[in-house]
C-alpha cells in the first residue's frame, strides 16, 4: 500500500482593510519611511478594528477554503490555529474558529510557537492525516498583533502586522504534499524575544500595566543575527536531506519578518530572485499568518509538483522547514 501523505488542497487569507503606512507611522515614533524600507522591506500594514480579534480573520480565511472547495463546515475532522495573539486565555481560538463557521463535528487547539506557529501546526495536522486520524484538518495561522504592539516603541511597531491565512489539508496517495520537515526549539532564546506580563508568571496588575509589559519586548539585533543564520541553515538542511539542488526548488516559502533575513536564506540555498515569495511590504510581519498568506497569495502561480520550502524562525527561539510538494493546478 502507498503512503498517505498530508496535501494542502486550498488556501485562504484575510486581512483587515485598514492600512496604516510607513508615513502614518513618522507621525507616531521617530522614525521615516526610509528607515523601514531599507531595514525591513516593509511599505504598509494592515490592522483589525477594536472588537474584532484573531478568530475573525481565521474565521475569513476559512471560510474562503469552504465555498472555493464546495464543502459544508461539518465536513471539517480538525481545525487547528497557531497564535500568539488567542481571543481569550481560555477557551482556545480554535474553539472559537468551530463556533463561528459551524463545524460542529470538529475539535482542535491552539499552538503556540510565535512566527513557527503555522509551521509547527501544519506538522501535527499532517500526522493527523498521515495515521488516518482525521480527513480534513484546516490549519490556521493568525495574529491580531496590533492588540501587543506598543505603538509608542519605534524598534517593534514599525514590523508588525495583523492578517491570517488558512489550508485545507487533505490525504493522498499520490507523490505530493508533506514531504518532510524539521523543526527546532531552544527556550534559552526567549530573553530576546517574548511579552513580559500577562502569562502565570506575571498575571497583570496595575503595576504590569504602567510599566507597559504587556507588550512585545524584542531585542531585535540578536533575533536578526539568530534568524538569519538558523533560518539559512535549516533550508539548506531540508534541501541536503531530499537531495534537492537551488534549481530543483520552485519557490521559497519564508516567514516575512525582514526581506533582509529572506535574502540571505535564499543566498544560501542558491536559488534566484524570482523564486523568493514576498508579500512583506504589504503585511508586515503577521506573525503565524505569515506564511499561510503567502501561499494564498501565491496559490494561481503554483503548479502541480512544485517543490516549495517553507521556512520560519521566531520567538522561543522555534524555527524550521517544511518540504511541500504542491498538490493541485488552480
Ligand atoms: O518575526 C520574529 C523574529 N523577528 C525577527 O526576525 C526580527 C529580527 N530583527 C530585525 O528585523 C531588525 O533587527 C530590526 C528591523 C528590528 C531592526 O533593524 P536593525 O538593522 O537591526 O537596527 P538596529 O536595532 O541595529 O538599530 C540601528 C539604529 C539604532 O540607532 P543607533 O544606535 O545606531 O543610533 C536604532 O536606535 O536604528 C535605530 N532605530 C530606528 N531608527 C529609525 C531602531 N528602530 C528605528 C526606527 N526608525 N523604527
Amino acid at each position: 500500500m502507498s503512503k498517505i501523505r498530508a496535501a494542502i488542497t486550498a488556501t485562504g487569507g484575510y486581512v483587515p482593510d485598514r492600512v496604516l503606512t510607513n508615513f502614518d507611522l513618522e507621525k507616531m515614533v521617530d522614525t521615516t519611511d526610509e528607515w523601514i524600507r531599507t531595514r525591513t522591506g516593509i511599505e504598509e500594514r494592515h490592522i483589525l478594528e477594536d472588537g474584532k480579534a484573531t478568530s475573525d480573520m481565521c474565521v475569513e480565511a476559512v471560510n474562503q477554503i469552504l465555498q472555493k472547495k464546495k464543502i459544508k463546515a461539518d465536513e471539517i475532522d480538525m481545525i487547528l490555529v497557531a497564535t500568539v495573539t488567542p481571543d481569550l486565555v481560555f477557551p482556545s481560538t480554535s474553539n472559537i474558529v468551530c463556533d463561528k463557521v459551524g463545524a460542529k463535528n470538529a475539535w482542535g487547539f491552539d499552538l503556540s510557537a510565535a512566527c513557527s506557529g503555522f509551521l509547527y501546526a501544519m506538522e501535527t495536522g499532517a500526522r493527523f492525516i498521515e495515521t488516518g486520524a482525521a480527513k480534513k484538518v484546516l490549519v490556521c495561522g493568525g495574529d491580531k498583533m496590533s492588540s501587543i504592539i506598543d505603538y509608542q516603541d519605534r524598534n517593534t511597531c514599525i514590523i508588525f502586522g495583523d492578517g491570517a491565512g488558512a489550508v485545507l489539508l487533505e490525504p493522498t496517495e499520490e507523490e505530493v504534499g508533506v514531504m518532510d520537515s524539521i523543526l527546532k526549539a531552544d527556550g534559552s532564546g526567549r530573553e530576546f524575544l517574548h511579552q513580559k506580563a500577562g502569562g502565570s508568571l506575571r498575571p497583570a496588575t496595575h503595576e504590569t500595566v504602567d510599566e507597559r509589559m504587556h507588550f512585545v519586548y524584542q531585542e531585535g539585533k540578536t533575533v536578526f543575527k539568530f534568524a538569519v543564520t538558523n533560518m539559512a541553515n535549516v533550508s539548506k538542511e531540508i534541501m541536503d536531506r531530499n537531495n534537492l539542488s537551488g534549481d530543483d526548488v520552485s519557490y521559497l516559502v519564508a516567514h516575512q519578518a525582514n526581506l533582509r533575513i529572506i535574502d540571505a536564506t535564499a543566498k544560501r540555498m542558491e536559488i534566484g530572485e524570482d523564486k523568493v515569495l514576498i508579500n512583506i511590504d504589504k503585511y508586515g510581519n503577521t506573525t503565524a499568518g505569515t506564511i499561510p498568506l503567502l501561499l494564498n497569495d501565491f496559490e494561481k502561480q503554483f503548479n502541480k509538483g512544485d517543490n516549495l520550502i517553507l521556512s520560519t524562525f521566531g520567538g522561543g527561539f522555534t524555527w524550521g522547514s517544511i518540504y511541500l510538494k504542491w498538490a493541485y493546478n488552480s
